[in-house]
């Protein structure tokens, strides 16, 4: 059923063949997010946990300004202005000791699922919500009065609703009144949807065809499809989920498994079942196929649904990643779907089961009227068929045996919108937008598996990735993903408790540039602060270019220029201009006398890197001003200057004396009292080696106890060394002042000396400073996710440089808490660096 196999999954597969780390092509299919944004930089976010945990199910009534957040053992009922401003409400819902000693019994696990998981929350009716949860494998619901917020004393059944097991996939719904899930109910039984309360009872058919099968869950849409319907056409509900594919052949990869596929279902509102034939049964159950075009098999994630207004214009947002054969390889993508193509497939040809051939394929008979699967219509009802109740057996038979459509649905553009490498995207939300220009804009939120979530917005049909967010300190997926228009907010559900973040926080763009560069639509520069649109009632002198990413700003040029700063070192040292990009997306540009530093320049004595320009074996004509622009989409902002000064190396004796501390001297210059200072130097470098050889040798025993799955510190400390420099810059340190003072090499707070044994002539070799140790092999599990690691620090080990500070103020930065942090935002960055490509393997 493979039709239309499109360019697109022969070259993620060629890239996967490959394998990482892959270049040039595959970059096309990776966007990369702009800005990373850490934990620590959430100034607006609010927090709220409790002693609960999997805060996976909310409710927002953004009317009534209440979030609604079930977790496990509790409900919550929290202000949606500021859900951490402690005026919360609790229903404690609880496992009784007995219950969970049953559960136990059964041989459940007694750490997570012998607890009560809250996992469906409606609103009834005015005054109730109804509420079910897992309770110990033994589902109940109830009805829980608003205005109390209390737990009632009546409980009913929820077998029918609610899944035994909480990590299975579920999704409800309360539609006028009546209750539609889709889950796996019962422990050990077959998946199926199913609806409750008020209308009649009605499940999927399961024989002699399974119309579900081993279906996962992840969401179900109402449309109202009968609005405005000229056809009289009945509502629907859409279910989307991944299940195995019959109708496909086993998998390339692995014969022994059927294929798992992506599929959307729906049934229709009013339906009431069959007579005698599919009595109890849906007579409105169709699937179809929803094709991503990621290669090969597709798990959907989850679906967001939305419209302007009118059921027509609803487009599906969907997240998908790769199915289990590729779990070597993480690639997630987003689709957009029209409602037009879902009903498209659902009015096209059936596929039919061949007993036979064992084998599904294109039906090609004759279909009886009315069509089978449709909902009742006027044209049904002229007809004399005024429920599914009335319709004839020829078409509930055929129904019984064609649950599955021949075409499937395709995105629209037939390609995803986004590909992404090395994520999991659990959930997508999407708000509309309307921009300065007067176009509207869908913001996708994007949450992943290790607690960050990509804001994103789409432009025709690509995706630019804004921010990358960090919403939670330790990885763990997001759960769920909620958008208040009102609040301007959007609520996130994991494991550990709800935040809430700001769709937009402007305030992060610092200059014209980075506000028009961020090409976010809730963000404009108004003269002097990147801000909300919507705080802003005074829009005329706005300026945003959310479609270009680039105009405006060139001719006001309130923007703040840097401070240049002075440099100087002595001939033959080596120094870091340091020149932090803010943007992932910006390429470092540095000018010496106004024109471009080209890093080919024969002797390599300059060298680009993530955070800034390395000059190496400084000439006494390399004195100069060095300029850093931050070139991004064709604008060019200036970031960082600095005037160099070399000095011959003659000064050294007159200024050592006054400097003993500054060791960052040539040794050929060594004379009369520098004698001393050099021997002192020596020695300080010859115990440092001592201490770092000991500190080698215990952390190798101490790995070696932890045993090979553990990191070690040397490539902890690489990428450390990567940074170091940016973290001291620019901090007036008393030590730095004093410096200052004395009117001496008044530079920022490092300097860099040679740390390899070879560089280092020394005359006398009594301290042979160690070399720098290999970084120990990676396992399986981590070349996968981090691919690109072991280059970078071979990378650092090959050149050996050690920074050494000059004032011992300990080097915390907030903007690095962790080395998965660091990590990822240096691979982000290192895609767009100079130094990356130009990487040399032989330094190895
Ligand atoms: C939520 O908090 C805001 C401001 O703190 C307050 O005005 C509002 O009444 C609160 N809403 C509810 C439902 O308590
Ligand atoms: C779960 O069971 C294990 C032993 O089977 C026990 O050590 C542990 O304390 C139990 N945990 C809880 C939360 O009851
Ligand atoms: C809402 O439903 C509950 C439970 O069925 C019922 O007790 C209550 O009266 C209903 N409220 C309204 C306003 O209909
Ligand atoms: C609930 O949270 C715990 C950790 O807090 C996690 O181990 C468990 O898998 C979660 N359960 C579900 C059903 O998400
Ligand atoms: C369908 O409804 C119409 C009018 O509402 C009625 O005349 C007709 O008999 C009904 N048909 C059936 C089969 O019940
Ligand atoms: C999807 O719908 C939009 C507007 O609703 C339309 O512009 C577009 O052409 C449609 N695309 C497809 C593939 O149907
Ligand atoms: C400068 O900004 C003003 C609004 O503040 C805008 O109208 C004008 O077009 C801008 N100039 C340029 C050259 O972009
Ligand atoms: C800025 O404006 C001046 C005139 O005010 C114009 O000559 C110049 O070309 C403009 N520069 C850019 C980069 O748009
Ligand atoms: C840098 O040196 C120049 C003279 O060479 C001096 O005028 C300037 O003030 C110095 N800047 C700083 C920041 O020290
Ligand atoms: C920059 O200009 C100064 C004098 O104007 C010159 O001495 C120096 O060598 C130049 N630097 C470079 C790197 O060209």
């Amino acid at each position: 059923m493979r039709r239309n196999v499109p360019i697109y999954l022969v070259a993620l597969s060629v890239v996967a063949v490959m394998g990482y780390p892959s270049k040039g092509a595959a970059m096309d299919l990776d966007a990369t997010p702009r800005m990373t944004v850490v934990y620590n930089d959430l100034t607006s976010a609010r927090h709220f946990s409790s002693n609960a945990q999997n805060y996976t199910t909310l409710l927002l009534e953004d009317e009534k300004g209440i979030l609604y957040v079930g977790a496990r053992g509790a409900i919550f009922s929290l202000n949606s202005t500021n859900i951490a401003d402690g005026s919360h409400h609790i229903i404690d819902w609880k496992v009784s000791p007995e219950r969970r000693a049953e559960c136990l019994k059964k041989g459940k696990n007694n750490k997570t699922e012998c607890y009560n998981h809250v996992r469906l929350l409606q609103r009834l009716n005015a005054t109730h919500l109804y509420a079910c949860g897992t309770f110990a494998f033994h589902p109940l619901c109830t009805y829980i009065d608003t205005n109390k917020f209390t737990l009632p004393t009546h409980f009913e059944e929820g077998k029918e609703k609610c899944p035994y097991d909480p990590a299975h996939g579920y999704t409800g719904l309360i539609v006028d009144g009546s209750l539609y899930t889709a889950t796996r109910y019962e422990f050990r039984s077959l998946p199926d949807i199913r609806r409750n309360r008020q209308q009649r009872i009605l499940k999927t058919e399961e024989s002699p065809l399974h119309w579900l099968n081993d279906a996962d869950f992840v969401a179900s849409v109402l449309v109202r499809e009968s609005m405005g319907s000229y056809l009289g056409d009945d509502d629907k509900i859409y279910y989307f989920f991944t299940e195995r594919a019959g109708e496909e052949s086993a998998s390339i990869f692995d014969k022994t498994q059927v294929p798992r596929v992506a599929r959307v279902a729906r049934v229709c509102k009013n339906d009431i079942g069959g007579k005698k034939i599919l009595q109890r049964k849906w007579t409105s159950f169709m699937k179809a196929r929803l094709a991503c075009y990621i290669p090969y098999y597709e798990i959907l994630k989850d679906v967001y649904s939305l419209n302007n207004g009118d059921w027509r214009s609803t487009v599906f947002y969907a997240a998908f990643s790769l199915s289990a054969q590729w779990r070597s390889m993480e690639v997630s993508a987003i689709c957009r779907y029209n409602i037009s193509e879902v009903r498209t497939a659902f009015q096209g040809t059936y596929m039919e089961y061949q007993d036979s051939s064992r084998k599904w394929s294109q039906y090609n008979g004759e279909v009886p009227a009315p069509r089978p699967g449709a909902c009742i219509n006027n044209r049904a009802r002229k007809a004399g068929y005024n429920t599914s109740q009335d319709l004839p057996n020829s078409v509930l038979d055929f129904i019984k045996l064609h649950p599955l459509m021949y075409e499937e649905v395709k995105p629209v553009d037939g390609a995803p919108l986004l590909v992404k490498k090395n994520v999991i995207y659990t959930q997508v939300a999407v708000d509309r937008v309307r921009a300065l220009d007067g176009k509207v804009y869908d913001m996708l939120f994007l949450g992943t598996g290790n607690g960050r979530i990509h804001k994103a917005v789409v432009l025709g049909s690509k995706v630019h990735i804004i921010e990358d967010i960090q919403v939670s300190r330790v990885p763990q997926p997001v759960e769920t993903l909620i958008i208040s228009k009102k609040q301007r907010s959007l609520y996130i559900g994991t494991r550990s408790g709800v935040l809430q973040l700001p769709l937009s926080n402007c305030r992060r763009y610092i200059s014209c540039f980075d506000c028009i560069l961020a090409r976010d639509p809730y963000c404009g520069w108004d003269g002097e602060k990147c801000r909300e649109l919507a705080e802003t009632p005074e829009r005329s002198r706005m300026i945003q270019d959310v479609l270009r990413g680039n105009m405006g700003c060139l001719n006001n040029s309130s923007q703040a220029t840097p401070v240049q700063k002075n440099r100087t070192v002595l001939r033959g040292d080596d120094v870091l201009l340091p020149c932090e990009q803010t943007s992932n997306l910006a390429r470092a540009m540095w000018l010496v006398n106004g024109t471009e530093v080209l890093t080919e320049d024969g002797q390599g004595h300059f060298r680009m890197g993530v955070d800034g320009l390395l000059l190496t074996g400084t000439q006494l004509e390399f004195s100069g001003e060095y300029q850093c622009y931050a070139e991004e989409n064709g604008l060019q902002a200036l970031v960082a200057s600095y005037v160099l000064s070399v000095l011959p190396e003659q000064l050294v004796p007159q200024l050592s004396p006054t400097m003993p501390q500054q060791s960052w001297y040539s040794p050929s210059s060594a004379n009369g009292d520098g004698k001393f200072i050099y021997i002192a130097v020596i020695t300080v470098l010859g115990g440092l080696c001592f201490v770092l050889s000991v500190v080698l040798l215990y952390v190798s025993c101490l790995q070696k106890r932890k045993g090979k799955y553990s990191l070690g510190v040397p490539q902890a400390s690489s990428v450390e060394l990567q940074t170091v420099s940016s973290n001291c810059m620019g901090k007036g340190s008393p030590e730095e002042e004093e410096e200052d003072d004395l009117g001496i090499f008044p530079d920022g707070c490092l300097q860099i000396i040679p740390g390899e044994a070879t560089t280092l002539s020394s005359p006398s070799k009594e301290a042979p400073p160690a070399p720098p140790p290999p970084p120990p092999p990676l396992p399986a599990e981590f070349t996968n996710g981090i691919p690109t690691l072991p280059n970078m620090l071979r990378k650092m080990n090959g050149n050996s440089y050690m920074l050494l500070r000059q004032n011992e103020e300990p080097c915390t930065s907030p903007l690095y808490n962790s080395f998965t942090e660091e990590l990822s935002k240096i691979l982000e960055k290192r895609k767009h660096t100079q130094l990356v490509e130009k990487l040399d393997e032989s330094s190895v």
